[in-house]
């Protein structure tokens, strides 16, 4: 039988204990420790004998002793296998010599949409707005695959690379951004990142020193402000209504404390979904220019706007190099995929790549070429209006449903663009009672106090549709509606 690890033993010529039991300990040792968990396939003792240099009859003598012991268990022509009955030993983390643990490690944020959780099995999830990645076009895309991965192997393409990203897609990116969205960038004022979280780390570490001040609104992305609160950074929040960022709040708090940088998502307010207003756009840019601030702008989901053209964003006017744009394909694609981008002025983009130095080096340059190759021939472009259709419909769905079934309950404003709705609870009902009854009917929602810097509760409820067919989207407003209907 083919294995993909060898067992590591070592033979001690001092040890006094006769070579076989030597081995047998090792190996109950193994087992101990989870490495070797039942029913595991045993190296043949030919196989064994030749990795430890000894004799085969020593083998077949420290496997007789655990066979006698019970350890082992052999079957006639298969060889010899763990026993199956023996308890499933967890595997243990490696201690340290003095088997403690590391004391100093620094703690990580403590948010709650920051540990990972597992999906929940039988749960419709109405996740922030995540992508149905079962839309994702895969033939194309694992020919793409392919391609890259045959060019780049012949062409001896595989090595070390520049830690911006591969120079086929900062191309590609730069077109689709300057025929687009009105940008006017380079090749050089882009960094291919692992999504646009990396995109907003990258921005944190290259902008925020230790107790700088860095803006949100109250109600925002919570990895983003974790991301630069893990840089040092002192988080600072303002009001915001249904056109977006307050300015006159925003002015008053710049007045007040210097600003080092502020973030956020214009295109579709994260989480509220609304746009920022031209003439917000224009203060903010002014303040930003006034007060000497950068401005990190997330453009998570840019392509998904169905009430009329997207909006472009801020980066594309002319704002003398405040603005950091962050872009990310995992809308489009899907988050799996990790591709998203960052784009700024030539020597922030430096200062990027020395940052991806320290991450990762560089990124994955087989998916940056696949990737780079359906942008290219307008495969990326055909796969929006396929799924923009789907999320059209499926949004639509929702804000039906939601008048139907749920309009006792809350009241919201169909979002022009996005894949979620923000539903804001009427009087009388609190949202955390709402999602602990909504989990009892296998429906997951995400109470808006998630999003918030303040203790106090959002009875609000970012609802997001992109990942639900139109089965499981009735199936989840039914569930929701007998959430408040029990109340
Ligand atoms: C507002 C916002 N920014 C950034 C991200 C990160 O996305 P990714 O890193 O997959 O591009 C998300 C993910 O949902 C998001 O909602």
């Amino acid at each position: 039988m083919l294995r993909s690890w060898s067992l590591q033993l070592t033979i001690a010529e001092t040890s006094g204990l006769p070579v076989y039991l030597q081995i047998a300990q090792q190996i109950m040792e193994e087992i101990q420790k989870g490495r070797l968990a039942p029913s595991t396939a045993m190296p043949g003792t030919r196989e064994l004998a030749e990795q430890l240099k000894v004799n085969r009859k020593t083998v077949i003598l420290a496997y007789d002793e655990l066979i006698a012991q019970g350890w082992l268990v052999t079957e006639q022509r298969r060889g010899s296998f763990v026993s199956a009955n023996l308890p499933n030993f967890t595997a243990q983390p490696q201690a340290s010599k003095t088997g403690h643990q590391p004391a100093n490690v620094v703690e990580g944020p403590t948010h709650p949409l920051l540990n990972y959780q597992s999906p929940l099995n039988g749960v419709i999830d109405f996740n922030d707005g995540i992508p149905d990645s079962r839309l994702i076009p895969f033939n194309i895309l694992s020919r793409a695959f392919r391609h890259a991965l045959i060019g780049s192997s012949k062409g001896n393409n595989l090595g070390y690379g520049d830690p911006r990203g591969t120079l086929a897609l900062r191309q590609s990116i730069a077109t689709m951004l300057n025929m687009e969205r009105g940008l006017s960038v380079d090749i050089d004022q882009i960094c291919i990142a692992r999504g646009s979280q990396m995109g907003i780390f990258l921005a944190a570490r290259i902008l925020t020193r230790p107790n700088d001040n860095v803006v949100v609104e109250q109600l925002s992305y919570p990895a983003a402000k974790e991301a630069f609160r893990s840089c040092g950074a002192n988080i600072l929040t303002v009001a915001q209504d249904k056109h977006g960022i307050d300015v006159t709040a925003l002015e008053k708090l710049c007045k007040q404390h210097p600003i080092r940088a502020i973030y956020v998502t214009p295109h579709h307010q994260f989480p509220t979904t609304v746009i920022m207003t031209a003439e917000r756009r224009l203060k903010l840019l002014m303040l930003a220019e006034q007060y000497d601030f950068t401005i990190v702008e997330d453009d998570y989901d840019h392509e998904f706007h169905f009430s009329y053209h997207p909006v472009f964003p801020l980066a594309s006017t002319n704002h003398g190099g405040r603005v950091i744009y962050v872009g990310s394909l995992s809308k489009v694609l899907a988050p799996g995929l990790r591709v998203g981008y960052l784009v700024a002025t030539p020597s922030l983009i430096g200062r990027c790549a020395q940052e991806v130095m320290l991450i990762d080096r560089q990124g994955n340059s087989i998916t940056e070429l696949a990737v780079a190759e359906l942008m290219n021939a307008g495969e990326i472009k055909r796969h929006i209006r396929k799924t923009f259709k789907v999320y059209n419909e499926r949004r639509n769905l929702l804000i039906t449903l939601i008048k139907k079934e749920l309009k006792e309950y809350v009241t919201f404003d169909a979002p022009d663009g996005g894949l979620a709705i923000w539903l804001r609870l009427k009087e009388g009902y609190e949202i955390e009672t709402v999602a602990a009854k909504a989990l009892a009917h296998k429906v997951r929602i995400l109470p808006g106090t998630l999003f918030s810097e303040s203790q106090q509760s959002v009875h609000a409820i970012r609802l997001g549709f992109g990942s639900l067919t139109t089965a499981e989207l009735e199936k989840g407003v039914l569930g929701l509606k007998a959430c408040f209907t029990q109340h």
